[in-house]
């Protein structure tokens, strides 16, 4: 058997209190990671620290808004002085807007949102990309919403069309400095975000079931895609956007029941 793939390296995770961080940060610490866990909800996040433990894992706990600069250095701060460096970077935590189409849209909640999910997710690739160890990677969490409009979540779609945006727009400087950065665009996840809260267990890699065709996906399907893409054997993607949909975009007219 080989090695577990992330020995001796160390992760990052924003939004590691639920949902799709939680199951990555898991699976980090499964494959060998040290992690930070990082949430704005704190008692989330040392929830997901006791599961990697219990697991023979190491990680460590810290409250973080991403939308706040200061927060954003010490998560990195304390990745490198507990853990010694910084080799994958999750910026993966984000909101979700009050559904409502563009006319009932209130300016507060849209800066809320990009101020969150775009500007907060910015400050974190700039901190990774100066402080991540050559060969490292970068995966921001963006959405089906940043590839397509989203009628009913307007905010939320420009946020997430922002991260593709800023992703392809760093690739460059990611690759200057030995590393990668990268997008995923989950479909329909089920977690916190869309009423599916509190999902702890993990399953073996290779004994996952296959969504059903365009339909919902479990978070470690997506957290499955954003190891492959924050480890070395995904050395060649660099600047990409990769959709985790089963099928949700590949395919038009939308099935009957979506009608
Ligand atoms: N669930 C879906 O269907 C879906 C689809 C596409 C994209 N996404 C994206 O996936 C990512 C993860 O969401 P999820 O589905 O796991 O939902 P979730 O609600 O289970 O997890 C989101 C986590 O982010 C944290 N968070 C929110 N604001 C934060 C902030 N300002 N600072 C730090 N942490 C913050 C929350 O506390 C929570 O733990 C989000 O970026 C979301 O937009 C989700």
């Amino acid at each position: 058997m080989s090695a577990p793939t992330f020995n001796d390296k160390v992760a990052i995770v924003t939004g590691g209190g639920s949902g799709i961080g939680r199951a990555a940060c898991q699976r980090l610490g499964i494959e060998g990671a040290r992690v930070v866990v990082a949430d704005i909800d704190l008692p989330g996040a040392e929830r997901t620290v006791e599961l990697i433990a219990a697991r023979g894992g190491q990680a460590v706990a810290v409250r973080v808004d991403i939308a706040n600069e200061a927060d954003n250095q010490t998560m990195f701060d304390l990745a490198e002085r507990r853990f010694g460096g910084i080799d994958a970077v999750f910026l993966n935590a984000g909101m979700i807007q009050p559904y409502g189409p563009l006319e009932t849209l209130e300016t507060d909640v849209f800066d809320r949102i990009i101020a969150v999910n775009l500007r907060g997710t910015y400050l974190g690739v700039q901190q990774a990309r100066a402080r991540l160890r050559p060969g490292g990677s970068c995966v921001v969490t963006a959405s089906l919403s940043g590839v397509i409009g989203f009628a009913e979540a307007p905010a939320y779609s420009v946020s997430k069309h922002g991260l593709v945006g800023l992703v392809r727009s760093s690739a460059a400087a990611f690759a200057a400095r030995g590393a990668r950065i990268n997008a995923l665009c989950p479909g329909m996840v089920l977690t916190g975000m869309t009423g599916n809260g509190g999902l702890e267990a993990i399953e073996e890699p290779d004994a996952i079931g296959d969504p059903t065709y365009r339909g919902a996906l479990t978070a470690q399907q997506i957290a499955e895609v954003a190891l492959f893409l924050l480890g070395r054997r995904s050395a060649g993607i660099n600047g990409q956007a990769q959709n985790v949909d089963a099928a949700l975009l590949s395919a038009f007219p939308p099935l009957a029941e979506m009608l």
